[in-house]
């Protein structure tokens, strides 16, 4: 069986199969939809208001009710990576404007930037200067402990770790209790299906 979803204000829509995530759905649809902490229910970004259809949908995880404030759920918002599409019906979510929930690292950079770019020169300069500081002091720091062989190593494992994560990396982020389900569908990060 399938959903009608629809998002607004934006109006993409379309016809998604049950068991894919909200964050799954929102991709298929163009909806682009931050996920800060790859799907593993420990930000807020990715959060939704279901304005119809709310019990279509899996039912909270204990990530969803971590992240979100009573006020926030009573509000009926879901997160989008850990919300399941469980019965056939209508949806239709709108995405929690990014004022009301935590800022990604990407939407800080740029508030940044805007930020710098309005700073008188002496504000600048200043604020360079203390950049630099910090980036000096935490090289100094990576250097004081790590001998740079041993660096060499931890990276080099590091980088084998990242390369093997993969299906079983992404089956961990999914909410526990859908845990000893089978996959059938893609998380943030995961592959698409159906
Ligand atoms: S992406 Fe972080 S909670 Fe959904």
């Amino acid at each position: 069986m399938s959903v009608d979803i629809k998002f607004e204000p934006n109006g993409n829509q379309g016809v998604i199969a049950e068991g894919t995530y909200l964050w799954d759905a929102a991709k298929r649809l163009g909806v682009r939809l931050p996920a800060e902490c790859e799907g593993r229910g420990e930000c807020d970004t990715c959060a939704v208001i279901v304005k119809q259809g709310a019990t279509l949908l899996s039912s909270l995880t204990q990530a969803e009710r971590e992240r979100l404030s009573p006020e926030r759920l009573a509000a009926g918002e879901r997160l989008a990576c850990q919300a399941k599409i469980e019965h056939g019906g209508e949806l239709v979510l709108i995405p929690v404007p990014a004022t009301e929930r935590k800022e990604t690292a990407e939407e800080a950079l740029k508030d940044f930037r805007k930020e710098f770019s309005e700073m008188p020169l002496q504000r600048k300069l200043a604020t360079l200067v203390e950049l630099e500081a910090v980036a000096a002091f935490e090289t100094l720091g990576t250097i004081a402990n790590l001998p740079f062989t041993l660096g060499e190593k931890v990276m080099d494992v590091m980088a084998g770790f990242g390369r093997t994560l993969g299906k079983r990396d992404r089956e961990s982020r999914r909410p526990v209790e859908h845990r000893s389900q089978v996959v059938t569908e893609d998380k943030p990060g995961g592959e698409a299906k159906g």
